[in-house]
């Protein structure tokens, strides 16, 4: 089972590069900057990631983010990632990243997406890892913060595919941020959201019906609305799941609790993800390994889940129908 996971080629569609910066290297980028940081130990930072919902984890995070300065920096915090990635077998991964987490603590726009950006694209050449970048903004900020933005991202679309919507949800729906989506949208930007991680069926309706998402992000709690439920089945609307993310987000309490073959059995496109793999312990193998075990996963499933993650993916179909066809050869 954990062979066929390790040799599977996937895509990763749900994790946020800040959510991948590990304490050793958060400690390193403090130490080149001269930041103090509120603890003496990498042990002593790890023991903080004990969290009984989704805000605990968000306070933690966008502390971390304060080491986070240079467009070198930022180049580290990816190039780790996706040495990990590789580890995994990611041969494509869409990952998020927050703008307004650096903007509003005065790192000028052009540093994140240009470090980013050079990391993913020295990847592709020298670890033959594509990759499509969506910039996220922070739902727990008014909407008039992301039209202030949305001009600097429609700037630098060459690098940015998507729009994405994340952080604190409960008290944040969707219909918030209707007229930023709809202008992203409209410029042709791929739009994803976070929805039903914590917040209700509701959310996810709203996400698909005002927002018009190409992909829900989490979605659990669309399990709750049985019509909803259908409905995305019947539009074929990808989930991007986050096992771990959910047991540590205590979203569910046991990971034999965790609604995946549901999911599946309700003929939705789910796939797996690590969400904030330095956060949650574990990256996208460690995600399927765990979840395997604890639910049971056939051999079938594992199988659907990666295929899945090419077919919910922003590549285009000719590159799909490639990497569908290698996965085939497995099969
Ligand atoms: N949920 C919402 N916002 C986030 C997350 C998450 O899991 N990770 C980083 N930002
Ligand atoms: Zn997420």
């Amino acid at each position: 089972m954990n062979e066929l996971i390790q040799l599977l080629p996937k895509a990763e569609l749900h994790m946020h590069i800040e959510g991948s910066l590990e304490p050793e290297l958060m400690f390193k980028l403090a130490a080149r900057n001269g930041i103090d940081l509120p603890y003496k130990s990498v042990d002593e930072l790890r023991a903080q990631y004990d969290f009984n919902n989704l805000q605990e984890f968000l306070d933690i995070y966008y502390q971390g983010c304060a080491v986070l300065q240079t467009e070198q920096d930022f180049y580290d915090l990816a190039w780790a990632y996706l040495e990990k990635a590789k580890q995994d077998h990611v041969v494509h991964t869409e990952i998020f990243y927050d703008p307004q987490s650096h903007t509003d603590r005065g790192i000028p726009f052009e540093v994140a997406i240009n470090g980013l950006y050079r990391a993913f694209d020295d990847a592709q050449e020298k670890l033959g890892i594509s990759f499509h970048i969506i910039a996220c903004f922070l739902r727990h900020l008014p909407e008039q913060d992301a039209l202030d933005l949305y001009p600097e991202i429609l700037k630098h679309q060459d690098k940015i595919l998507g729009i994405g919507l994340d952080s604190s949800e409960l008290g944040h729906p969707p219909e918030k941020y209707q007229q930023v989506f709809a202008q992203a949208k409209k410029d042709g930007f791929k739009v994803v959201a976070h929805a039903g991680e914590e917040g209700p069926a509701d959310y996810v309706k709203q996400a698909i019906d005002l927002l018009q998402v190409d992909r829900i992000d989490h979605g659990n709690r669309c399990l709750d609305d049985d019509i909803l439920t259908a409905q995305i089945a019947h539009k074929g609307i990808a989930l991007t799941v986050c096992p771990l993310s959910n047991l540590k987000l205590k979203v569910v309490e046991d990971l034999q609790d965790h609604p995946i073959k549901q999911m599946l059995k309700k003929g939705l496109m789910a796939t797996i993800n690590s969400d904030d793999p330095a956060y949650f312990g574990g990256y996208i193998n460690d995600n399927f390994y765990q979840l395997a075990a604890a639910v049971d996963l056939s051999d079938d499933d594992i199988f659907t889940l990666v295929e899945n993650s090419f077919k919910a993916s922003f590549l285009p179909d000719s590159i799909k129908e490639i990497h569908l066809k290698a996965l085939n050869s497995f099969g």
